[in-house]
Order: structure tokens, then sequence, then C-alpha cells
């Protein structure tokens, strides 16, 4: 059988007895883009972190490009993971207080094997390139807007290389026109790098622009799967909400 990107099941999570995660089973393929749907509070962060070891699951089973990831104990097990398995957090922050460049700069010099400075500034244009902002280099975050600290955000995200990628809601707080650009922009990367990717969102355009394949959560389990095509036209009171 084909190695999945990631593989959860029978996933289970709660906080002060209040269970959020009630048993999430999914898989993610190979060069896939799911989009993950659910209200908020209903734990689609909280999944994203138990992905990245963030938080710790109270049961189930998390295999990411074929590793149990309840083997990854050590400091330098959890970074090179988290190499492959790259994260754009909901808000998205950079670094106040240094420059674009330095800030793409920082995931790089902290390589067990760090590149040379040749490598460095190739990869930096290239990672500036891929989200259109090559002349933002000695610009602070303060001066770029939201949409534009969103794509470097992504840009210092994927100057990793991660074979996998998780974004939480990566156009939330965006105009819809940037939010649109900001989806195009995860299509792209995730063709040219060959990435898989889950996407969480309630952004519907974006899930429709990104969207392989989407789940989507209630009550802690996932209560729907399909393409978007599929869901918008499903005859559910309670999805079709998200569609309106
Ligand atoms: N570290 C934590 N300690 C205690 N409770 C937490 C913790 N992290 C999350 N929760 C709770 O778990 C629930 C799910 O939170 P989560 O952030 O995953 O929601 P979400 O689906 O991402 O919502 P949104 O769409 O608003 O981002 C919330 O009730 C939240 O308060
Ligand atoms: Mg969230």
């Amino acid at each position: 059988m084909e190695e999945k990107a990631i593989s959860v099941t029978g996933l289970k999570k709660g906080f002060d007895g209040n269970e959020i995660l009630k048993g999430i089973d999914f898989d993610l393929e190979k060069g896939e883009n799911l989009v993950v749907l659910g209200k908020s509070g209903v734990g689609k962060s909280v999944l994203i972190k138990c992905i990245v070891k963030l938080i710790e699951p109270d049961d189930g089973d998390i295999e990411v490009l074929g590793t149990d990831i309840r083997s990854l104990h050590k400091d330098d097990e959890l970074n090179e993971y988290r190499r492959k398995v790259g994260f754009l957090f909901q808000g998205g922050a950079l670094y106040d207080a240094m420059t674009v460049e330095e800030n793409m700069r920082f995931p790089l010099e902290r390589l067990p094997n760090k590149p040379d400075n040749d490598e460095i500034e190739k990869r930096i244009e290239e990672a500036l390139e891929n989200v259109g902002l090559e002349d933002t280099r000695k610009k602070m975050p303060a001066e770029l807007s939201g949409g534009m600290n969103k794509r470097i955000a992504l840009a210092r995200t994927l100057i990793l290389q991660p074979q996998i990628m998780l974004y939480d809601e990566p156009t939330t707080g965006l105009d819809p026109a940037t939010s649109k650009e900001i989806s195009h922009l995860i299509l792209e990367m995730q063709d040219k790098y060959k990435m898989s990717s889950v996407i969480i969102t309630h952004d519907m355009k974006c899930a429709e622009i990104t969207a392989n394949r989407m789940k989507v959560i209630k009550d802690g389990v996932f209560a729907f799967e399909g393409s978007y095509d599929d869901l918008s036209s499903k005859d559910d009171p309670w999805l079709k909400n998200f569609f309106e």
C-alpha cells in the first residue's frame, strides 16, 4: 500500500473534562490538498497542533510519512520532523523586530546543515519571488499590509521545503481579492513543490479554489466528506449554512 502523507486514526482530545475531538479519522494522500471545514471552536486548530506535536492527544494514532509521531521525543528528532511538516499559524506572525529578509534567513540559519551564504541568498530570492514580494526585503513587517504579511509568512514556511504543509485559516482577516490570491498561491505551491497539504478554513472561496477533497468536522468527528461540488450540492440544512 502506498505510504500516506498523514494517517490519523481515532484521535481524541479534550480539555478540563470537555471532549473536543471525539475520534477523528483521516488520511492525507501524497500530493493532495485536503480542506477541513468546521465551525469556530470545534477543534480545527487543536487537530493541527496534535499533528505538529504542540498538543498531546488523549488517544489515537498519528502517522506522518510512515512515522508514528509518538516515537519522536528528542529535540533534534522533533526539529527534523517540524522541518518536514510546515505549519502556517492562524495569524501567521512574522518576527516584528526583524526585516523581511531577516525573517526569511532565520529558519535557514538554524538548520543543522546550514546552507552556505550563496545558497541562503538563492533560497530567500526564490521564496520571495514565489509570493511576488521580491522588493520587500528591507521592509519591517509593520510596513506591510495584512495580505503581504501572510504571503511573507507563507514564503518563510516554504523556505525549508516541507513535504507537508498545514495551513490554519490562511485567509482569515483578508479582503476577498487578497484571500483569492493567497488561495491561488497555495495551489501554485502544491504544484511547484509537489506538497501535500491540510488547509483549515471557513472561507468557502478558499475551499473552492484549493480543495481536492473536503472533510467537515461536526461534534468532534468528521461528519461529511467529498469534493467542493459534492458538499455544496448536498441537501443537508446544517451543511448548507457553510455555503450560503
Ligand atoms: N491549550 C488549550 N487549553 C484548553 N483549552 C483549549 C486549548 N486549546 C484549545 N482549547 C479549546 O478547544 C476548543 C477548540 O479550539 P480550537 O482552537 O481548535 O478551535 P477552532 O476550531 O480552531 O476554532 P476557530 O475556527 O475559531 O479557529 C476551544 O473550546 C478551545 O477553548
Ligand atoms: Mg482555529
